[in-house]
């Protein structure tokens, strides 16, 4: 399963893509509106950090505006997902906008129903979002599944993204179902580098090496002899 961020900050994406994990980025009209500065400088910086689909999402709700906004956002950078929140005005948008050539996220699908005609609109993302389907005490777990299993069975190339994550089990979940994509907010990024045993696991490590002085003075040559010496 591949990993985007799930973000509108620059300094965000900038923290994670260090960690070479990162295959692409989603944007909403949420997270953009928490950030200063142009959305198009934002897009394009994070189009540059991800180097892979970055999606930002049309705010019209009938289909000529969504496609004249999708075609535009397309412009920023070759790497914008133009995403399109599901409707039957979002079906026609997704529809025209791929046959042109511009890839859609299609985004807000709670069941599988919407997402199986998400994909025959030709969308290249199906966003599910787990984290909003637990909130109102729906089963993410059992939607995603379905949906996963639904799309298996169709002749699609749609990717199920998983979308709206609170925290690490979230993204473990939609790999083991299946899902090729979740989207995943920083703070939860961030808790899935922690383990207690890792940090414990390191210190001792530590302790155990720095017991024997010279074995310091020996990485430390071994590091800085010229590459190619015994
Ligand atoms: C997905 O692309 C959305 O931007 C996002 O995951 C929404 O998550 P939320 O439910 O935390 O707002």
């Amino acid at each position: 399963m591949k990993l985007f961020i799930d973000t509108g900050s620059v300094a965000e994406v900038e923290e994670v893509a260090e960690w070479g994990v990162l295959s692409g980025a989603t944007t909403n009209p949420t997270l953009l509106a928490r950030e200063s500065g142009d959305p198009g400088d934002i897009v394009r910086r994070i189009c540059g950090l991800v180097d892979g689909p970055t999606s930002v999402e049309v705010v019209s709700t009938e289909s000529e505006g969504m496609i004249a906004e999708g075609r535009a956002l397309a412009r920023i950078d070759e790497r914008v997902v133009v995403k399109v929140p599901f409707s039957a005005p979002g079906l026609s948008t997704t529809s025209e906008l791929t046959s042109s050539g511009i890839p859609v996220n299609m985004t807000l699908v709670f069941s599988a129903a919407q997402a199986l005609l998400a994909a025959e609109a030709g969308a290249t993302f199906i966003s599910c979002f787990m984290g909003r389907l637990d909130d109102i005490s729906i089963d993410s777990t059992a939607v995603v599944g379905e949906i996963v299993e639904a799309l298996r069975g169709s002749p699609t190339d749609a990717q199920v993204l998983a979308a709206s994550l609170r925290h690490p089990q979230h993204a473990v979940t939609a790999a083991q179902l299946g899902c090729e994509v979740a989207t995943v907010p920083v703070k939860v990024l961030r808790a899935m580098l922690v383990h207690p045993l890792t940090v414990d696991g390191i210190d001792r490590f530590a302790a155990d090496w720095e017991s024997r002085p010279e074995f310091g003075d020996w990485l430390r040559g071994l590091v800085e002899a010229p590459v190619g010496a015994a």
